[in-house]
């Protein structure tokens, strides 16, 4: 049974009208099961979540996640992008807010995502005295920012273990053929998983990219695969009466048209702030290009009320929103009784703080949609391995429908390498020149 439903009621665009477009949806539909047959076509995340659960592969990143567990204090994970957003996305989601409260063996910690020195040391530091091990996640395995992070944080790991036991403690997921990455791991027989070469960095959350990480921070992987093959069957309907995923894709595509230009994903839920990154740059990445797209942006409630807040009420009537609603907690507060009230909350008392969160985001909603800011509720029934999972394999989906509705190739970035060849040039990178 799926734990995922959508509802529409409050999106202003009414059901006869989204379904209008079943025709171009069935369309894509069958495209990219076709394409999903090519290797060559980066639509491989399609049937992925049946195909990898259990294979080979599969047992081994359960097999490294439980060597790591053992010896490391720390796992650092070196990617950025598609090959790091996923995996902090589902880790941060499913471990303690606190840092210091989470009771998993090995904590997480994410480098290569970003070239500021003091971030790096700050990392050198906590690392001191702890046993650690190294995964690095690079699908091209040139990447300059995880690259720079690897070369420091291996020649750290050498110095502590010694070069023997370092290899030991080296995991690479990257091609299976290319790249510098790959070249370094053969060459020193490091443990390597594969990126298959029909799944994109921001597709695959649910290869080794993702797996290997959120298995060694302590997380059942079978719940998010059994969520996302969950996923992969109930929205693998081409028929956009019956599939909300596709519906969600049109319907982000008809506000666009209307005028709308950005998308909020908005939660109640403090712990899903990083599947909120994957999912902008999931959409952000596959949509934005030729002069188009909705803006994906995000926002925490209620804190962001009390920041954003008055602007999506008041501001210019450029957005709509997207929810998330975590239906059951998975745990509860119950707000006491004081005597005194002299902070007049005692109407509260006896309330579990769960209800008091539902009401503000119902109490948000209105506001909201009252305001001319269009709402798509996404209800799910709790923050679960698995809930996260169909999450995932729901809005990847949407996505790659909503790109090929809009006529962009969801699957490419070139905008991307803009800043790169700037860099290179400034940093008089061999082959570049100003
Ligand atoms: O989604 C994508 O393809 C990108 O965001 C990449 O994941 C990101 O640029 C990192 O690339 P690589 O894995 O090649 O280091």
């Amino acid at each position: 049974m799926s734990n995922l439903n959508v509802d529409f009621s409050k999106c202003g665009i009414e059901k006869n009208e989204y379904l209008k477009h079943f025709e171009v949806v069935e369309d894509v539909h069958i495209e990219l099961i076709e394409k999903s047959k090519d290797s060559n076509e980066f639509v491989g995340w399609l049937d992925l979540p049946s195909k990898y659960f259990n294979s080979t592969e599969y047992k081994k990143i359960k097999e490294c996640a439980n060597k790591i567990q053992s010896d490391s204090d720390i796992l650092l994970v070196i990617g950025i992008g598609g090959s790091y957003l996923g995996a902090r996305a589902v880790i941060e989601a499913l471990h303690s807010s606190v840092y210091s409260a989470d009771k998993s063996k090995t904590k997480i910690i994410y480098v290569g995502n970003n070239l500021s020195p003091e971030y790096v040391n700050d990392v050198v530091q906590a690392l001191g005295g702890k046993d650690f091990s190294i995964n690095v996640i690079s699908k091209s395995g040139t990447t300059t920012e995880p690259a720079i992070a690897f070369r420091i944080f291996r020649e750290l790991l050498e110095n502590k273990y010694g070069l023997n036991e370092a290899r030991e403690r080296i995991y690479v997921t990257t091609d299976g053929e290319k790249g510098a990455l790959k070249h370094l791991a053969k060459t020193e027989k490091y443990q390597t998983f594969v990126i298959p070469d029909n799944v994109g960095g921001r597709f695959s959350v649910l290869t080794p990219v993702g797996l290997l990480p959120i298995a060694a921070s302590g997380i059942d992987i079978d719940e998010i695969m059994k969520g996302a093959i969950a996923s992969e069957k109930k929205y693998s309907d081409k028929s956009l009466e019956n599939n909300e995923c596709y519906q969600y894709a049109v319907i982000r595509n008809l506000l666009y048209e209307d005028g709308k230009s950005i998308e909020m994903l908005e939660t109640f839920e403090p712990k899903v702030h990083f599947f909120i990154e994957w999912w902008k740059q999931l959409f952000g990445e596959s949509e934005g290009k030729d002069g188009k797209g909705l803006f994906p942006a995000g926002a925490e409630f209620t804190t962001d009320l009390h920041s954003l807040g008055q602007y999506i009420q008041e501001g210019q009537r450029l957005m709509f929103e997207t929810m998330l609603n975590f239906e059951e907690p998975n745990s509860d507060v119950t707000i006491g009784m004081d005597e005194d009230d002299l902070d007049k909350l005692n109407y509260l008392a006896g309330k579990q703080l769960s209800y008091v969160n539902k009401k503000a985001m119902e109490g948000t909603i209105k506001a909201h949609v009252d305001g001319g800011v269009p709402n798509i509720l996404i209800n799910v029934k709790q923050l679960t391995a698995e809930t996260i999972g169909e999450l995932i394999y729901f809005f990847e989906k949407a996505c790659a429908m909503s790109a090929e509705l809009l006529e962009v190739n969801p699957f490419n970035q070139p905008g991307v390498e803009k800043y790169k060849t700037n860099m290179f040039e400034l940093l008089e990178k061999p082959g570049y020149k100003k």
